[in-house]
C-alpha cells in the first residue's frame, strides 16, 4: 500500500546523480535516421513490372513498369515501415520517348489504399486533382519532386497535389483521359527510387531534451510513439501545404507550427494544442516556438466581444464554444514550461477580454453556469468533436473552472491583479456545477440539463481536474465512467443514452484520445493508478497493433475502426496524451510555478512496474529521476537545477520511513521535528 506524504522542499541542485549520459532509451526513438527515407518494403506488384525491389535502394538498377495500350496497368505498392510525412522524390532511369504517365496514390493504411488516396490537399478545396498525383514522365533519366502543381495550366493538367503524410504508394502506369496529349497511358517507365524528403521535426536519439523509460516496454514504446507522432506535426506553415478551406495567414507563413494532423487538416488548432503542446514541452521544447507562434496568430485575432477563433480555417470565424478556453488553458501551460513571460505580458489584455468579456456574455446569469445556445447567441457553435448539445454543459463549465483557476494562479504570480476574481468566479461555477449537475442516482454529472438524460466522458473527467468535484463524486464518476463507456479500444465520448442526442452517430461507441487524455489523468489524480495503466493500454495498444501502427488517431469508431474511415488523421498530436501522463504523473514531474522556479515530484507506481527514469526538460536544466522500489523500498533520486525549488512526494506505508539523504524526516505515521523543511536537507 502506497501513501504520499510531503517531505522535503529544497533549493538548488540536491543530488548528484546525472541521467544525461543514459542512452538505454534510444532503442524506442521511432523516427526515421535522415530526412531522405527510402521505403522498406514492397508489398505487391500487378501486371508487366520487372525487378521492383530496385525501388527498395538507391542504386543504380531501376524498376520497368511496361505496358501495351490493350494491356492493364502495371502497379507497384509500397510500404515506407512508418507513418511519414514530405514531399516524394521519383528518381526516374528513363521512359519510352511517349511521355508515359504515372498515377500515385498515398494513404496512411493498406485498408484505404486503392485508386486514390485516402486523402490530398484538394479534397478540402482548391481542387487540382481527383485524389492521385500524376506525372509525364520524360525519356532522358530525370528526378521528380512531387510539389503541388500543374505540368501544363489554362486548363490544369497532368497535377500533383505534393506534400502527403502516409505510409502506404501505390504508383502505376497510367494517364487521366483529360491529360491527353500531353500523357500516355502506355510505354515504358524506369523508376531507379522512390523516396520520401520528410519535412517535419526529426526527432532522433540526439534531438530529445526529455525522455522517459521504466520497467514496462509497451509503455516506454507508447511515450516515443506519442513524441514521433507529435514530431511529424511540427513543420512549416506554407500556403500550398496548408488545409485549403482559407486557412492562410500572413503571421503564420513560413515559420514553424504545431499541426492538428500531418496528412490532414495541417491546420493548427489551439484545441489541438492543449495536448500536443504539452508533449511538445516534454520532448524537444527547443521547438516550442511552434506552439508560440499558433497561440499569437489566433490572439491577434481575437474577436471584437472577446471570443477566440480555434484555428485559421474559415478566415478565423469556425464557431467553437470551448476553444477560446483552450486558447487560455494553452496560453498557461506554455508560459509554466518555457518561462517565456514576455508571451504572458504580451497576450495579457486577450486573456483578460476572453474571460471577462466573453465568457461573462455568455453566462446564463440565474445559475452562473456557463449556456450554450440560443438564448446566449451561441446556438450554431461547435466544440472539439462538434457534438449537438446544449444548455449548461458540463464539460465547457468544468473547463472554464479549470481555466480561471490556472489563470488566477499565473496573474498572481506575475503580479497582477485579477487573481483573486478568477478564483471567485471559479468557485461560483463549482458551487453551480454541483447544485444543477450532480446526478445522484447515475452518480455522474449529467452532460447536460437540457436534452435526453446522458453522461460524458469531458465533463466528469475534467470536473475532477478542476478540483470541483468532491473527493466522492469524483470516485464516484471514475467508477460509473469505466462501467458505462468502457470499449475494447478505450472509454467512449458518452454512455448508451449519449446516442439520443444523434442516434446515428455512434457516440457511444467513439473514442478519442484527445480526451480520454483527460480521464487518464483524472484517474492519476484520484489516485487510481492501475486503472489509467489498464485504459492506456486498452487504447494505446489498440492503435498500436491496427495498422498504420506506432502513429496515433485522430478517432476510433465502433469496433475499433478509424472513425471516418481513410479521412481520419492516423498521425493527430492531441492524441498523445499517454507522453505527457507519464511524465507527469509515472515519472511524477509536473512544473508549479513559471518556467519551473517551482515543481513538484510525486511518483504514482503502476503495479508491476519497480522502476522509472528520466528527464523533464525546463529552461532552468533538466530535472532528473530515477526511482526504483526494492527489498528496501521505495529510492527516489532527483537531479533539481539550480533556482529550482521541489515539492517531492514519495509513496510510503503505514508503517515505516521516509528518509531524504539519510536523514530521517518521516517515521510510522509522524513527521520527524525539525526534518522535511527547507533548511534541513543537505544541498551536495
Ligand atoms: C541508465 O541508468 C540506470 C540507472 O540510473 C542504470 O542502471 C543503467 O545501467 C543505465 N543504462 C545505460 C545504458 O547507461
Ligand atoms: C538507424 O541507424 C541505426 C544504426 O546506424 C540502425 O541500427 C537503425 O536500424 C536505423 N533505424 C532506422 C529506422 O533506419
Ligand atoms: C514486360 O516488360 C518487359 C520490360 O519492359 C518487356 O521486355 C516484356 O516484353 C513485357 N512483357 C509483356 C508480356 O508485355
Ligand atoms: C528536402 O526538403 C527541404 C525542405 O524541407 C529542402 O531544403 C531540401 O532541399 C529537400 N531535399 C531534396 C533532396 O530535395
Ligand atoms: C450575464 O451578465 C453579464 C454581465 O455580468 C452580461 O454581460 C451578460 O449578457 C448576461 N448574460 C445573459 C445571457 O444575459
Ligand atoms: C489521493 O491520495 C492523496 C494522498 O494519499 C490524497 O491527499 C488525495 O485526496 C487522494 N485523492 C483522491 C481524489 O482521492
Amino acid at each position: 500500500m502506497f501513501r504520499f506524504f510531503l517531505v522535503a522542499a529544497v533549493s538548488a541542485s540536491f543530488s548528484s546523480t546525472t541521467l544525461a549520459q543514459n542512452t538505454s532509451w534510444h532503442q524506442y526513438v521511432r523516427a526515421p535516421n535522415t530526412t531522405m527515407v527510402s521505403p522498406s518494403r514492397i508489398i505487391t506488384t500487378e501486371n508487366n513490372v520487372t525487378n521492383a525491389e530496385a525501388l527498395l535502394s538507391t542504386d543504380s538498377s531501376f524498376a520497368i513498369l511496361s505496358r501495351e495500350l490493350e494491356d492493364s496497368s502495371p502497379s507497384i505498392t509500397i510500404d515506407f515501415g512508418l507513418n511519414i510525412v514530405g514531399f516524394p522524390i521519383f528518381t526516374f532511369a528513363g521512359a519510352s520517348s511517349n511521355s508515359p504517365g504515372i498515377r500515385v496514390a498515398f494513404s496512411e493504411t493498406m485498408q484505404f489504399l486503392g485508386d486514390r488516396s485516402d486523402f490530398t490537399r484538394s479534397d478540402n478545396g482548391q481542387k487540382i486533382t481527383d485524389g492521385t498525383d500524376q506525372h509525364a514522365v520524360p525519356a532522358e533519366p530525370s528526378t521528380w519532386t512531387d510539389t503541388r502543381g500543374c505540368q501544363a495550366e489554362n486548363p490544369n493538367k497532368v497535377c500533383a497535389d505534393g506534400l502527403h503524410g502516409f505510409r502506404y504508394m501505390r504508383i502505376w502506369l497510367d494517364a487521366l483521359d483529360a491529360d491527353a496529349p500531353l500523357v500516355a497511358a502506355n510505354g515504358e517507365v524506369r523508376i531507379q527510387s522512390v523516396q520520401l524528403n520528410y519535412t517535419a521535426f526529426l526527432g532522433t536519439p540526439q534531438t530529445f531534451q526529455g525522455w522517459f523509460e521504466c520497467e514496462d516496454e509497451d509503455l516506454n514504446q507508447y511515450w516515443y510513439d506519442a513524441a514521433y507522432t507529435n514530431d511529424m506535426n511540427v513543420d512549416l506553415f506554407l500556403t500550398d501545404y496548408i488545409d485549403a478551406r482559407e486557412s492562410d495567414s500572413p503571421f503564420l507563413e513560413g515559420k514553424p507550427v504545431l499541426f492538428d494532423g500531418a496528412k490532414r487538416d495541417r491546420d493548427p488548432y489551439v484545441g489541438d494544442l492543449a495536448v500536443a503542446g504539452r508533449t511538445l514541452y516534454l520532448t524537444h521544447p527547443a521547438a516550442a516556438a511552434a506552439a508560440r507562434n499558433v497561440l499569437l496568430d489566433l490572439a491577434q485575432h481575437q474577436r471584437e466581444d472577446g471570443w477566440i477563433p480555434p484555428a485559421s480555417i474559415r478566415s478565423y470565424t469556425l464557431p467553437l464554444f470551448d476553444y477560446p478556453l483552450w486558447w487560455v488553458m494553452t496560453s498557461y501551460d506554455y508560459v509554466l514550461y518555457t518561462g517565456d513571460v514576455d508571451y504572458l505580458a504580451e497576450v495579457y489584455p486577450v486573456l483578460v477580454k476572453v474571460l471577462d468579456t466573453y465568457y461573462p456574455s455568455v453566462t446564463d446569469n440565474t445559475t452562473g453556469l456557463l449556456f450554450r445556445g440560443d438564448e446566449t447567441g451561441t446556438g450554431g457553435y461547435g466544440d472539439y468533436a462538434f457534438l449537438p448539445r446544449s444548455g449548461p454543459v458540463a464539460y465547457y463549465n468544468t473547463l472554464y473552472i479549470l481555466a480561471l483557476k490556472s489563470v488566477a494562479d499565473m496573474a498572481d504570480w506575475a503580479g497582477k491583479t485579477e487573481g483573486a476574481n478568477w478564483r471567485d468566479r471559479a468557485n461560483t461555477v463549482t458551487t453551480a456545477l454541483n447544485n444543477n449537475l450532480w446526478d445522484q442516482t447515475a452518480g455522474a454529472y449529467l452532460d447536460s440539463t437540457v436534452g435526453p438524460v446522458r453522461h460524458a466522458q469531458d465533463g466528469n473527467s475534467i470536473a475532477i481536474l478542476s478540483g470541483a468535484a468532491p473527493s466522492d463524486r469524483a470516485q464516484s464518476a471514475l467508477g460509473y465512467l469505466d462501467k458505462n463507456m468502457r470499449q475494447g479500444y478505450g472509454n467512449a465520448f458518452y454512455d448508451a443514452m449519449g446516442d439520443a442526442l444523434d442516434p446515428s452517430a455512434g457516440f457511444s461507441t467513439r473514442v478519442y484520445a484527445f480526451i480520454s487524455y483527460f480521464e487518464i489523468s483524472a484517474r492519476f489524480e484520484a489516485n487510481l493508478t492501475d486503472g489509467a495503466i489498464e485504459q492506456i493500454k486498452r487504447m494505446y495498444g489498440w492503435m498500436a497493433t491496427n495498422d498504420p501502427q506506432v502513429t496515433m488517431w485522430e478517432g476510433i469508431g465502433a469496433d475499433g475502426s478509424l472513425y471516418e474511415g481513410g479521412f481520419t488523421s492516423c498521425a493527430h498530436g492531441w492524441s498523445t496524451g499517454v507522453l505527457p501522463a507519464l511524465s507527469n504523473y509515472v515519472l511524477g514531474v509536473k512544473p508549479t510555478r513559471t518556467g519551473f522556479a517551482e515543481f513538484s515530484v510525486k511518483p504514482n507506481i503502476p503495479e508491476g512496474v519497480t522502476w522509472a527514469r528520466g528527464v523533464v526538460p525546463s529552461p532552468l536544466g533538466d530535472v532528473g529521476v530515477d526511482w526504483k522500489v526494492d527489498g528496501n523500498g521505495f529510492n527516489l533520486k532527483l537531479t533539481a537545477p539550480k533556482g529550482s525549488k521541489a515539492t517531492v512526494s514519495v509513496p510510503a506505508a503505514e508503517k515505516g520511513t521516509v528518509g531524504v539523504d539519510e536523514q530521517v524526516v518521516w517515521e510510522n505515521g509522524e513527521n520527524i521535528e525539525g526534518a522535511g523543511k527547507e533548511s534541513s536537507i543537505a544541498v551536495k
